[in-house]
């Protein structure tokens, strides 16, 4: 059964023309936004992250129609003409990019990690210790990133993209 939903997407009003059964991921996908990735789709890789209202969230398990009033987004609304985002430059800056399959949900996991960090601190690197600030270890950002999955394994450089992350959200480029 078809439906219409209404909802912000990457800061845009958008209707989606949806089936009540389908997936965000799927619904997504159909309007174009390709960056989420289908990698397992059953909630175990994290490939398909997006934020609804901020929260990150596998898409492949959500329905679509769970959208409805709702803000949404996604790698594609990251970059600002054309200049990406402080996350996605620290991926890019630490090579945490290989064949990039995970990389749009590892980028949307880190996105809300480190600007909830930076809200909830008034700038998340206010005690300048560890990885730059609230006592954040290697292994904090480990266990937040647990969900993301990167078959090419590179997670020593995702760390490093995160505690650069962490540093620009502070103040400290
Ligand atoms: S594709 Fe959604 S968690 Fe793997
Ligand atoms: S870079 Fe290939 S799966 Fe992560």
């Amino acid at each position: 059964m078809k439906q219409i939903i209404q909802c912000q997407l990457n800061g845009k009003p958008v209707e989606l023309v949806i089936d009540v059964r389908q997936s965000l991921l799927a619904a997504l996908r159909d309007h174009g936004l390709t960056g989420c990735k289908e990698g397992c789709g059953v909630g175990e890789c994290g490939a398909c992250t997006v934020l609804i209202d901020e929260v990150p969230v596998d898409s492949c398990i959500t329905l679509a129609v769970r959208a409805e009033g709702r803000e949404i987004r996604t790698i594609e609304g990251e970059s600002v003409n054309g200049e990406l985002s402080p996350v996605q430059q620290a991926y890019v800056d630490a090579g945490a990019v290989q064949c990039g399959f995970c990389t749009p949900g590892l980028v949307m996991k880190t996105t809300a990690y480190v600007e909830g960090l930076a809200q909830s601190a008034g700038g998340c690197c206010q005690n300048g210790n560890k990885s730059g600030g609230n006592g954040i270890d290697r292994n904090d950002i480990r266990k937040e990133h647990a969900g993301n999955l990167c078959r090419c394994t590179g997670y020593q450089t995702v760390v490093d993209a995160v505690e650069k992350s962490i540093r620009y959200y502070g103040g400290q480029k």
